[in-house]
């Protein structure tokens, strides 16, 4: 079989091999899967481009979200079977409760564990979820990482209600996923963009608020403005250092912003100040559990939610794929398909 790999630390798009693998024959426990699609996360754009310090092992498979069919079962798997849709779970291991480190070790496409971005990919029976049946694969494939992440941050822990605000950075896949479940649970959405088009597609689904952060760099002002003076209930934090501070401006006293990325930056300084004095709830988010994962699909179903897809590449085109994100244009999710 075909997989991509990343061959050492060097890194790069153009370092990325298309290699041919033996075909991977599931062990006691676990499950073979054909891939028929796999999502991009910024995520495996950063351990591509720079694997040293994030690959433990090479070389190594990238990506961690993948949807396609059960092709093979192994010894004493009773829950799924040859012909059932899937994706992977972000985390090997992460079934419920909360996360640990060796949970976090667990993580698809980076360390020494092989990602998605084969033909064919092992992976213990509990680390696959079954595909919502109204989504495509490609849909599906969009699922487990940053859908999950969105949901996370605003459902399992934000609790967000009908009524609230919630404040979205950017328009990547993280936060148009954000934008639809605020959407789905009554609240009002605001969404920040470099790009006034984007910000037009934005409102088409359902953002109330919009503020091109280019042309606004003080977008927190624009925030309360919008906002009666009172600022967001929630606020999805995808920038890290170079957004944090105007994100503590711009949530409500009492609000809660959830750290997702550092799209800005992995270092910098961010005065505690403002997010002390006005009670802020920050909460650090990495990805979510399979329970988390099963409870969102469920959501997903009810409510036939539809991921937002910018661009699809083909298997065998898969660095363009990358070099796509790293240009910045999308909106919403980018994916590779067979
Ligand atoms: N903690 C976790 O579990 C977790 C999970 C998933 C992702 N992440 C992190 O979250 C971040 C987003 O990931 P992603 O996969 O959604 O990325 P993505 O799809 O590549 O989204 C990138 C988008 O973010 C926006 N952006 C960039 N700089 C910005 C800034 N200064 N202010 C506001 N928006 C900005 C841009 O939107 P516009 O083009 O509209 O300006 C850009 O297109 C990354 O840092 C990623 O590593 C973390």
């Amino acid at each position: 079989m075909k997989a991509w790999e990343i061959s050492g630390p060097e890194g790069g798009i153009g370092a990325l091999h298309l290699a041919e693998r033996p075909d991977p024959e599931p062990g006691p426990g676990e499950v073979a899967v054909a891939i028929t699609a796999s999502a991009l996360n910024f995520r495996d754009l950063a351990t591509v481009e720079a694997p040293d310090g994030r690959v433990a092992r090479y070389p190594l498979i990238p990506n961690s979200d993948g949807a396609g069919e059960v092709v093979a079962v192994g010894e004493g798997v009773e829950t799924l079977a040859p012909g059932i849709r899937v994706t992977s779970a972000f985390f090997k291991n992460w079934i419920d409760g909360a996360i640990s480190a060796p949970i976090m070790a667990g993580a698809l496409g980076g360390a020494s564990n092989d990602g998605v971005l084969a033909e064919t990919i092992v992976l213990p029976a509990t680390a696959v979820v079954r595909a919502p049946a109204h989504l495509s694969d490609a849909e599906a494939a969009t699922l487990p990482c940053a859908a999950l992440t969105a949901w996370h941050a605003l459902v399992e822990k934000g609790r967000v209600m009908a009524g609230e605000t919630v404040l979205v950075l950017g328009t990547g896949g993280v936060s148009i996923f954000a934008l639809q479940f605020a959407a789905m649970h009554g609240a009002r959405c605001i969404v920040t963009s470099s790009s006034d088009a984007k910000l037009e597609r934005a409102r088409d689904l359902g953002a109330e608020g919009t503020i091109n952060y280019r042309s606004t760099p003080d977008w927190d002002r624009a925030v309360l403005d919008l906002t009666g003076g009172a600022g967001a209930d929630h606020v999805i934090e995808v920038g890290g250092p170079g957004t944090l501070e105007r994100s503590a401006n711009a949530v409500r006293i009492g609000g809660r912003i959830s750290l997702i990325g550092i799209l800005t930056g992995a270092a910098g300084q961010a005065s505690p100040t403002t997010l002390m004095r006005k009670s802020v709830t920050l909460q650090g988010i990495y990805v979510g559990s399979r329970a988390m994962f099963e409870r969102m699909n469920r959501a997903v179903e009810t409510h036939q939610l539809k991921p937002v897809i910018d661009s699809s590449f083909a298997f065998d085109r898969a660095p363009e794929a990358f070099a796509c994100m790293k240009a910045a244009g999308h909106f919403g999710k980018i994916v590779v398909e067979r």
